[in-house]
């Protein structure tokens, strides 16, 4: 039997698939923080570039994917999609398992696909500087790659904690040409706010979307924008090459997936595999479709679906997402990319309409999962795919007890090879489940009650 299904590259997909004419119920509207009224393209147009802003609120359900997009996507895509043949032996379940594999990437994640996008539209638009922020620094790192193909200076606000344990992933940014800082800086307002109360803050992702939002905003010199490596239409939008792809590969090996799968921090993987099969479900098609995510940043399966903020210092528009409230701090695990208090409003939505069926997992489970992949599969996985693996593991239990064959897809969102730090932890015994108290979650949730609430 194949391992591998691999396509031409003259078969990556031409079009982005945009599910939002597609949603059963529409989407509620994002608000301006001030006005509270929906913003248009002039309130967005300091921060974004105006294509990108289009694709945010497109309703076409089909948009064209750049000819200079595709030939930097050439580099690794199309991605393998390949047969967990061993893992599925050492289930010993009635599963086939597909995954995806987005850490063929040069930054080793899934996070390219849109960085790629988004630093093309800048320039084409007469951009010059991309801010961003990162957490464990596989959004910076990507969207550095980005800026290096298309000549556009970089800015990484990256959270300090990450920025102190991951100095690799700071050296891939210089590598390709990007300015890295630890945040929160003394450069914003939002960050200097911070550091005079507590100068030895580890800073949050929250926090560092506002350093760099008020940078892109308030820069005079080159022109200036923010980019945001997840949660954002537009984001998930350029992720669904991912499952466009791996629904071709599928047919391929004449197979449909029953339970499509992906960890979900903002969203954006999770959503680039699933929504061509959201589709079809949406259509009538029988799938089940689980967003992963961790037990100590609960936002899907214990937050509740509410207008937020999706920063700290409040720069940016409110979006109806489930939520943990903006200044909802997640214990310090080392997925560091599903330590985000939102979801994208299409996921949220998704699961409101029942098409999505989110699901919490622990901390150590999902390093023990990603142990038995590497032992299996060979990869060592990201932190953050080792919470997919968990889901993996949890479906095949289910298949086994019902007596029923499952086909499970899933997207493995990047290699862990520079998380090594995280899996010494973790044979050294030092790692611990996080248990989130209730108070906790009701005490973060006070930031958003006198916020509008979504219908
Ligand atoms: C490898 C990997 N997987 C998943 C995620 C979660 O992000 P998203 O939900 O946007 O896919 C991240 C975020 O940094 C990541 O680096």
């Amino acid at each position: 039997m194949a391992r591998k299904t691999i396509l031409p590259e003259d078969q990556i997909p031409r079009q982005w698939y945009n599910i939002t004419p597609d949603l059963p119920h529409g989407l509620q509207p994002p608000l301006h923080p001030g006005t509270l009224q929906p913003p248009g393209p002039d309130d967005l147009a300091p921060i974004f570039p105006m294509p990108l802003i289009e694709q945010e609120v497109s309703q076409e359900r089909w948009i064209d994917i750049p000819e200079p997009v595709l030939d930097v996507y050439r580099i690794w895509r199309p991605t393998p999609l390949v047969r967990a043949v061993s893992f599925e032996k050492f289930l010993d379940a009635p599963v086939k398992i597909y995954y995806k594999n987005e850490g063929y990437s040069p930054p080793g994640s899934h996070k390219p696909n849109t960085a790629v996008a988004q630093a093309y539209f800048n320039k084409e638009f007469g951009i010059k500087r991309l801010c961003t922020e990162t957490g464990a620094g596989q959004w910076g790192s990507a969207l550095a790659f980005a800026c290096s193909f298309f000549d556009l200076e970089c800015k990484v606000f990256m959270v300090r904690i990450s920025y102190d344990q991951k100095p690799y992933r700071r050296l891939m940014m210089m590598t390709w040409g990007a300015t890295c800082v630890a945040s929160p800086t003394d450069t914003t307002d939002a960050g200097r706010k911070i550091l005079e109360t507590n100068p030895d803050s580890p800073g949050s992702l929250g926090l560092a979307i506002s350093e760099a939002v008020e940078t892109a905003v308030t820069s005079k010199d080159i022109p200036t924008r923010y980019c945001l490596g997840s949660v954002l239409n537009h984001v998930l939008l350029h992720q669904t090459v991912v499952g466009q792809e791996a629904k071709k590969q599928m047919e391929m090996v004449g197979d449909y997936p029953d339970v499509v799968i992906g960890c979900a921090g903002g969203g954006s993987n999770f959503a680039g595999l699933s929504f061509p099969f959201a589709q079809d479900k949406i259509n009538g098609k029988e799938v089940q479709i689980i967003a992963a995510e961790p037990t100590s940043c609960p936002t899907m399966t214990r937050g509740p679906f509410a207008y937020d903020l999706g920063d700290v210092a409040g720069m940016t528009p409110l979006l109806a997402m489930f939520t943990l409230g903006h200044d909802f701090v997640p214990p310090p695990i080392h997925a560091g990319g599903l330590r985000y208090h939102g979801m994208a409003p299409l996921i949220s939505q998704l699961i409101r309409d029942g098409i999505i069926e989110p699901r919490a997992y622990h901390n150590l489970e999902t390093f023990e999962a990603g142990l038995d992949w590497a032992k299996t599969e060979g990869y060592i996985s990201a932190p953050e795919t080792n919470h997919a693996l968990a889901a993996v593991i949890e479906v095949a239990k289910e298949a086994k007890e019902e007596g029923k064959e499952k086909t499970i897809l899933v997207n493995w969102s990047g290699h862990g090879l520079l998380d090594l730090a995280a899996y010494e932890d973790y044979l050294a015994g030092k790692l611990t489940d996080f248990a989130l108290p209730e108070e906790e979650i009701k005490r973060a949730l006070k930031a958003i009650e006198g916020l509008p609430k979504p219908q």
